[in-house]
């Protein structure tokens, strides 16, 4: 069984739901507390063993491309003024020399489309997608879980969540066909299905371990739900010749690219802070009184 090595993390959609704010700073760098959104998807790749990050981009996206460079100004003045701790932090965030390469979607056709556009860096092997609006938590991150359950199961393993019934309209739900090994063996999903008609109330979170055969039919597909390249479409045509297991994701996940997911998610995140956790807790106590 291949090693899950490379990374695709697809940054080129234009992040309409959050503007003005994306106007002219990608979602992906809206600072969640003290760093951008795209750093903690970066180290939950990073934690889960994988050794190449294949980043998608678009127009407007030069910022995340220089944040993932080392900046030689900041770190002489840095280490000029003996901020060594910050210094060392900027340097420890940073990915090996190399493990990045950025490849361009020219137009937003879709999160398929995104994905096709990295296939020639993937290649032939397994790899993983993280969408980067979706910070996921929890003791063992969301992708390094997903890689334990590959190694046992093999084929394609996404990530799923549990949401209310009400709302499995607003989601891709995956269609169950039983257990194995701990993980929800699948024989389909549905794009936004009425109530009446989903096959469960589990949807697709924003994580995939995918066999390479999707790039083909990725280059074949035609548009789907929005006219846009739709990566489940090419899932559902790849689940007639290779297993898909979803595994149900218990952390806790932010949707960034939603204004209040976002708000959610700053928040979460400041009390989670390692230095900080506490005086935001007493701040936030402070505010909520005053409201
Ligand atoms: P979203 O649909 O959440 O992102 O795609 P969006 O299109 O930027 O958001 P809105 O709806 O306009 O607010 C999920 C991920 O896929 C990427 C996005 O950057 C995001 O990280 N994506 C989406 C692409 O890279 N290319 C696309 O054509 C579409």
């Amino acid at each position: 069984m291949k090693k899950i090595r490379k990374a695709v993390l697809p940054v080129a959609g234009l992040g309409t739901r959050v503007l003005p704010a994306t106007k002219c700073l990608p979602k992906e760098m809206l600072p969640v507390f003290d760093r951008p959104a795209i750093q903690y998807v970066v180290d939950e790749a990073r934690a889960a063993g994988i050794e190449h990050f294949i980043f998608v981009t678009g127009r407007n996206k030069t910022a995340i491309e220089d944040y993932f460079d080392s900046a030689y100004e900041l770190e002489k003045t840095l280490e000029y003024k003996n901020k060594i701790g910050v210094l060392d932090q900027l340097r420890d965030l940073l990915p090996d020399p190399g493990a990045c390469s950025f490849v361009r979607q020219q137009l937003p056709k879709g999160l398929g489309h995104a994905v096709w556009c990295a296939r020639d860096v993937v290649g032939d092997e397994p790899f993983a997608v993280l969408l980067p609006d979706m910070i996921m938590r929890d003791d063992v991150p969301c992708l390094a879980q997903m890689v334990e359950a590959y190694e046992r199961v093999g084929g394609n393993v996404i990530s799923v969540e549990e949401v209310p019934q009400e709302d499995v309209s607003k989601y891709g739900i995956v269609d169950p066909d039983g257990e194995q090994h701990g993980l929800i063996k699948m024989k389909g999903m549905v794009e936004k299905p009425a109530r009446e008609d989903a096959p469960s109330n589990y949807m697709i979170s924003g994580r995939y371990i995918l066999q390479p055969e999707i790039f083909d039919l990725l280059e074949n597909q035609t548009p789907g739900a929005g006219g846009e390249i739709q990566l489940t479409d090419s899932m559902l045509s790849l689940m007639g010749n290779s297993s898909f297991f979803a595994m149900p994701f218990k952390g806790k996940t932010y949707d960034t690219g939603s204004k209040l997911g976002y708000l959610e998610a700053f928040v979460a995140l400041a009390l989670a802070h390692s230095e900080h956790g506490d005086e935001s807790r007493d701040l936030l106590k402070k505010m909520m009184k005053d409201l």
